[in-house]
């Protein structure tokens, strides 16, 4: 689960919604201390799905300093469970808790800023709606995700290219925890 979600790699393909309000223009990266940061900047052409039209509408409308913030959405990893969310109108942070191999627990939080205007508070709850369009979108890929590697076709294999920071934490993990170098059961 943290596989699919901590990289937007994934995202053009499986998150539409996600694709309309901030394009393709979207970067990614391994970033400071082994965190890894995704930032969207609002697409430059009008957004065509209701939801982020409304969306966008209501951040325009948000009263200095937040109409001067940059137009984006932010995320910064902090593998292996936690990550954290800055919106134009609030700031928060999510984690996903493993139960066992395929279920997963996830919790969180968004917070408004002080004296929020009506735009925004109206923007955190439209806000709301986008991620729980994109979470429904996460658990399909999750539960596609699983049915591959139970596949007999599925084959082992080493990390893509665009997998850097996902990379960056297993070679982490394997310099704290050295038994992790060996794929022999000791
Ligand atoms: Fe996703």
């Amino acid at each position: 689960m943290v596989d699919v979600d901590n990289e937007c790699y994934h995202c053009p393909s499986v998150h539409p919604g996600l694709t309309d309000l901030y394009g393709r223009s979207y970067e990614e990266g391994p970033w400071i201390e082994g965190t890894h940061r995704i930032r969207g900047p609002f697409n430059e052409k009008p957004s065509r799905r209701d939801l982020n039209k409304d969306y966008r509408n209501l951040v325009s409308q948000h009263p200095e300093p937040f109409n001067s913030m940059p137009q984006a959405w932010l995320y910064i990893g902090l593998f292996p469970v936690s990550v954290l969310v800055f919106y134009p109108e609030s700031a928060g942070f999510y984690r996903s808790i493993p139960i066992d191999v395929q279920t997963s627990v996830m919790t969180g939080a968004t917070y408004s800023y002080s004296g929020e205007s009506e735009s925004m508070q109206l923007a955190r709850a439209q806000a709301a709606l986008i991620d729980g369009e994109v979470m429904i979108e996460d658990k399909h890929v999750c539960e596609l995700h699983y049915q591959a590697t139970a596949s007999k076709y599925w084959e082992k294999g080493f990390l893509g290219d665009s997998e850097k920071a996902l990379r960056e934490h297993h070679d982490m993990l394997r310099t704290l925890i050295p038994e992790l170098n060996s794929s022999a059961p000791s």
